[in-house]
């Protein structure tokens, strides 16, 4: 059971504030899509969430059940419930996925899984995903192609089982196969437990799987519209112009001098991954 409240929340990257105001709130078993043209905020949004070091929240809440998210580090807010499956998941050389999944796993219990159990657990979610038992055994991320990455992802959610799953742009550069296994691992929590997901994505094709229960629109760093799967395929049809004209919402791009920050250098990944493997350690 988990309910997550988003209240006027700014945030500043590299100084700009790109979220002006946003309100949210995410409900037990809800599927939000959120949509929005490039370079809106989206990502910026489920990175705040996240608490990636890059974000800068200046005003407002996030509640998970009533607590404070803010002062939550990310591996707290990991153990809290949240996941985030990144739109462009990161390398990190040097950590085994099973180990970085292990971890993960036993920060979440009293007892520390026993080897045969996570195997076992491995070796299902990896049929499930549909990718080689054999990726758990490599480096995380390192070498593996951009559907690979996709499926990892989701292959950690199946295992870590959070109460909100964030998922960003999970559906780009998959091919159907790949699209297929994600969109069936969804379908199967959204049957099985009462998991929200919070999932962004340009393609009607995914949301005409998993069916969302509400859809949410992100403009100049604000939810500018709210509305049922109808909102999908209005923009699927033709974009994001008849917001102008239906609610007035002017569709901009603000001038930004921000330098590019590289998200490879830290990543919510590799800070989680270096928070389990140490809380592993204890
Ligand atoms: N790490 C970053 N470094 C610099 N600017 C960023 C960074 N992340 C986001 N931004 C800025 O914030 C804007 C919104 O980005 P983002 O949240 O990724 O949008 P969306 O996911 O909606 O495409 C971008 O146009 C970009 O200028
Ligand atoms: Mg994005």
């Amino acid at each position: 059971m988990a309910t997550l409240e988003i209240k006027n929340l700014w945030v500043k990257v590299a100084d700009i504030h790109i979220l002006k105001g946003v309100n949210l709130t995410i409900q037990d078993h809800e599927t939000v899509a959120l949509l929005g043209p490039n370079g809106h905020g989206k990502s910026t949004l489920l990175s705040a969430i996240m608490g990636h070091p890059k974000y800068e929240i200046t005003e407002g809440e996030i509640l998970l059940d009533g607590k404070n998210v803010r002062e939550m580090e990310v591996d707290e807010r990991s153990r809290a419930g949240l996941f985030l499956g990144m739109q462009h998941p990161s390398e990190v050389p040097g950590v085994i996925n099973s180990d970085f999944l292990k971890a993960a796993i036993n920060v979440r219990r009293e007892k520390p899984i026993n080897l045969v159990e996570l195997y076992k657990k491995l070796d299902d979610a990896s049929k499930q995903m549909k990718i080689p038992l054999e990726l758990s055994h490599r480096h995380l991320n390192e070498g593996f192609s951009g559907g690979e990455r996709k499926r990892n992802e989701i292959l950690q959610l199946l295992l870590l089982k959070p109460t909100i799953a964030m998922l960003d742009e999970i559906d780009s550069g998959l091919d159907v196969d790949a699209l297929q296994a994600v969109s069936e691992a969804i379908k199967k929590i959204q049957r099985e437990t009462k998991m929200s997901f919070l999932i962004i994505s340009h393609y009607a094709r995914l949301f005409q799987m998993i069916q969302p229960t509400r859809v949410v629109v992100m403009i100049n760093g604000r939810i500018a519209v709210e509305g049922g799967p109808e909102v999908i395929t209005k923009v699927d049809g033709s974009g994001y112009e008849w917001l102008t004209k239906e609610y007035g919402i002017s569709i901009k791009k603000e001038e930004k001098n921000a330098k590019p920050i590289s998200m490879n250098t830290i990543s919510i990944g590799a800070c989680a991954t270096n928070e389990a493997t140490k809380y592993a350690k204890k």
